[in-house]
């Protein structure tokens, strides 16, 4: 029988080969897991949970309608995690503010921000959908606030995402590259399955909602009437285009086969002030580090989303990332214009 590794016997590996490691943030990890696993479910249940299916009476504090399941995996993220004693606060796309964790239970050293269910608006019509989530370390002491969540991306000590898709994947770094575990149904443990991602750095297939184009800053405009012609056009190869709607499952597929995952900066936003649609802190930093780890270039157009120094909670960027030389390309067409 071939030997498989868990994620756990994984983890405590990476543990055991640093000496000085306390074993927190595998603590931590672990109910981060479980949360997943509840969220695993509940999504997979589909119709099956009536009462989880369906828009909420709210919005959230970005003004975007809730759906019930974007509610219920925050509370399950929320009520997974907190208890644990590894966790200083926690803050998410579905909390106007951040949260210190309840006095009843032991202050830890680290935050987490998370988008408890990403790709919402695929809920309905049972596409992929996922969670993300980005580890910092917590101020050894006062209370904790929004402002101790605006980190660098730089500074994140571990990011992930958990998609729920035709199997249930979890995908991690720790800054020590890039790994892949899928769930056994069966027995409920996360199985080492990619190990080490690599994105390769060159690719033909690009992932953006071309319904704006008309509203794009002239650079990704430019990129993509490029591989628009194809063979024929400056490029010298044709592209193929995917756009899933949720982010996890659209950076899942560049981190198997590569590719350049857009969601640019529009006129629209522009008009609003606003610097994106994607999230800084919960979906843009968590990624970033993931595919800088694999290989690949996260960038706005402008800078580096990782050294974005973040000036608000639930603060938006315009995110251009995957195989290196395919974003290189795009960031050059931004220094053009
Ligand atoms: P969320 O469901 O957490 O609000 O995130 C949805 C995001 C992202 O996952 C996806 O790439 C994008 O919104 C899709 O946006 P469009 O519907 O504008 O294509
Ligand atoms: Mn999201
Ligand atoms: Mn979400």
């Amino acid at each position: 029988m071939s030997q498989r590794t868990s994620f756990y016997k994984f983890i405590s590996e990476e543990q055991r080969e640093h000496p000085f490691s306390s074993g927190k943030l595998t603590g931590l990890l672990l109910e981060v897991i479980s949360a997943c696993k509840k969220i695993a479910h509940l999504t997979g249940s589909g119709g099956l949970a009536s009462h989880a299916m369906g828009a909420a009476d709210s919005e959230n504090v970005q003004g975007e309608q809730q759906k019930k399941l974007d509610i219920l995996s925050n509370e399950l993220f929320v009520e997974s995690t907190q208890w644990c004693g590894y966790l200083a606060g926690l803050a998410s796309e579905e909390l106007d503010h951040s949260q210190p964790v309840p006095k009843e239970y032991p202050r830890g050293k680290y935050l987490i921000t998370f988008d408890p269910l990403d790709g919402s608006s695929n809920i309905d019509i049972n596409v992929s959908v996922g969670t993300i989530f980005s580890i910092l370390e917590a101020p050894d002491e006062g209370d904790i606030q929004d402002g101790d969540f605006l980190q660098q991306g730089l500074k994140q000590v571990c990011a992930g995402y958990c998609l729920y898709g035709t199997s249930t994947m979890l995908v991690l770094t720790t800054g020590r590259g890039v790994n892949g575990f899928t769930l056994d149904r069966t027995t409920g443990d996360f199985v080492l399955t990619m190990p080490d991602i690599q994105i390769p750095p060159d690719t033909s297939e690009y992932s953006i909602n071309q319904s704006y184009s008309r509203h794009w800053e002239p650079p990704v405009k430019r990129y993509v009437d490029e591989c628009l012609l194809g063979a024929e056009g400056p490029l010298g190869k044709n592209y193929n285009m995917r756009w899933v709607a949720s982010m996890v499952a659209d950076v899942h597929r560049l981190l198997c086969r590569g590719g350049v995952f857009m969601y640019p900066m529009d006129a629209r936003m522009a008009a609003k002030g606003e610097g994106g649609k994607l999230r800084l802190l919960y979906e843009a930093n968590p990624m970033s580090f993931i595919v800088e780890q694999a290989g690949g270039v996260a960038h706005t157009g402008y800078e580096r989303i990782m050294e974005v120094q973040p000036d608000a909670l639930h603060q938006r960027v315009p995110v251009i990332m995957g195989s290196r030389n395919e974003v290189e390309r795009i960031v050059s067409y931004h220094k053009d214009a």
